[in-house]
């Protein structure tokens, strides 16, 4: 078994001296990854919604996080961060083989296209299938051997589908909740993958399962009712499950709203804010943030900014698109061919646009820490942000938190699930060039009353159903089967 160091968690420690009462998280995705080099080992953040929330969660609250390493070596148990240390991090093993066949083969190119309704980019493959049985069977194991029966477990994501009903074949009474940080798609739709049922009889072994908005959860409930024959109460969001009831519901995610909003104001982001500022001269910046991925709408985002182009020749040399695409997934093909196509489709509309002293698009293909990321957010005129299909987006609420009070257009895609919320951004259809190009000049022209009263009806919205409300929303229901008193209530 793996050893932990017990740290000072919100824990207590149990009759046979292990850690009890705590929280223990997993994802398939740590927050930090180490490199060693040269004989030294140093850390680096990851980048990712899961991993960015649960950093700060687990920062504030303490626990036990259970993730792979990100490389075939899984590190001792570590305490994080480092210099402060409040969690711990377990790794367990994943070999070569398992990295290849359960996450770039089953979560990459089978699971993320399923789940973000795209079956052109969909790969199913029956090895890839039986190694991401044996994997969730590890994370079961791992979670069973480091469990107190105090504790509860808090599974994140499609990486880890199966894990719920694993870990229930060990320990029955643990309570388990299960949160899925992508969209769940209609029961036609999901009807496509081969391994239907035991995906969600897997999902099926939490106590509670959320998802981003109700939407999603509807669909999920309706596949346990068509595909698995379960009893359902879909107005109460309930399935009968081998005598049990699971609960379904739509938990949409928060950010840690304060803490961007403080960065955003510190001398060191605002340094940040003028020297990004004096680089792009006096044009207005629209921005555009995301992991280098198909379902991220970067391709369209780049074609409707030349519509935009096209159709106002008026904003040229006063308009820039900045877009960041951090690198993910860099060795699956489709991934390799989107860095090839936006490398030309740029190339083509900075070749086809920029003149004497403009370039309409600054493209940054790197990953930026906390600070550089809110100096961005802070110092854009407009955020564009406009995923085929996203779970939610956090970078949008990023945005908003980041804002001054009266500044800055939020233009989201109407297929993020933050649309849902964010109903005073522009939302527009992603594969509608026009649109977005419209979107843009609405943006542009927009009177600083309009602008004003939409962003701090957003900022309100932001900070009230932040990353706390959200936890303590979920852990609330997965405790008591329904809203504890304070969890009802907003910050
Ligand atoms: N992010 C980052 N550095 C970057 C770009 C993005 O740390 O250069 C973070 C960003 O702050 C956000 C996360 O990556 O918390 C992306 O989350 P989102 O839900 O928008 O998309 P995902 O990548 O999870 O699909
Ligand atoms: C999405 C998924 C996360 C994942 C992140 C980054 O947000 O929902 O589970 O961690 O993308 O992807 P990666 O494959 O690098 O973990």
């Amino acid at each position: 078994m793996l050893e932990i160091t017990p740290n000072e968690t919100n824990g207590k420690i149990d009759r046979t001296g292990k850690e009890s009462g705590r929280l223990l998280v997993l994802s398939n995705r740590a927050p930090i990854r180490i490199i060693s080099e040269g004989g030294r080992r140093r850390i680096e953040p990851t980048v990712g919604g899961v991993g960015a929330t649960f950093l700060r969660l687990l920062e504030r609250h303490g626990g036990v996080w259970i993730a792979w390493s990100g490389s075939k070596t899984a590190p001792a148990p570590l305490r994080m961060p480092p210099d402060e240390p409040r969690f711990s991090m377990v790794f367990p093993p994943l070999t070569e083989r398992d990295i290849s066949f359960y996450y770039y083969g089953m979560c990459n190119r089978g699971l993320w296209p399923l789940m973000h309704l795209m079956p052109q980019n969909c790969h199913f493959r029956v090895q890839h299938w039986n190694n991401y049985k044996a994997v969730n069977e590890l994370f079961a194991k791992v979670t069973d051997a480091h469990a107190s029966d105090e504790d509860r477990v808090w599974i994140q994501d499609f990486h880890l589908a199966l894990v719920p009903a694993l870990l229930r074949r060990h320990r029955p009474t643990l309570p388990s909740g299960l949160f899925w940080h992508v969209p769940f798609p209609p029961e036609s739709f999901f009807r496509i993958f081969p391994w239907r049922r035991e995906l969600l009889e897997g999902m099926l072994g939490a106590d509670l399962i959320g998802f981003h908005t109700a939407a999603y959860a509807d669909h999920f409930v309706e596949c346990c009712a068509k595909i698995c024959g379960a009893a359902v109460d879909r107005a109460a969001g309930l399935v009968r499950w081998q005598g049990r009831t699971v609960r379904v519901r739509g938990f949409p995610l928060g950010i840690p709203a304060d803490y961007f909003a403080q960065m955003a104001q510190s001398d060191r982001v605002q340094a940040r804010v003028r020297r990004i500022k004096a680089a792009l001269g006096a044009v207005t910046m629209v921005l555009g943030v995301d992991r280098l991925d198909y379902t991220k709408g970067i391709l369209e985002r780049v074609e409707g900014f030349e519509r935009f182009l096209e159709l106002n020749p008026a904003y040229h040399k006063r308009v820039t698109l900045v877009q960041i695409a951090v690198p993910s997934r860099t060795k699956v093909d489709d991934y390799a061919r989107l860095k090839r196509q936006l490398d030309e489709l740029v190339g083509r509309v900075v070749g086809r646009f920029s003149s004497e002293g403009w370039v309409p698009i600054r493209y940054l293909y790197t990953q930026f820490g906390a600070e550089e990321l809110v100096a961005y957010y802070h110092a854009a005129d407009v955020a564009l942000l406009t995923p085929l299909r996203d779970g939610m987006n956090l970078v949008a609420k990023e945005y908003i938190a980041s804002q001054s009070a009266d500044h800055g257009v939020l233009i989201l895609s109407e297929f993020a699930g933050a649309a849902e919320e964010l109903k005073e951004a522009l939302l527009v259809n992603p594969y509608d060039m026009d649109a977005i190009a419209a979107s843009l000049k609405q943006a542009l022209t927009m009177s600083p009353v309009e602008r004003a009263a939409r962003m701090s009806a957003l900022r309100r919205r932001v900070h009230s159903n932040n990353l706390e409300h959200w936890s303590r929303t979920f852990l609330g229901v997965l405790d008591h089967g329904e809203l504890a008193p304070y969890a009802a209530g907003v910050d």
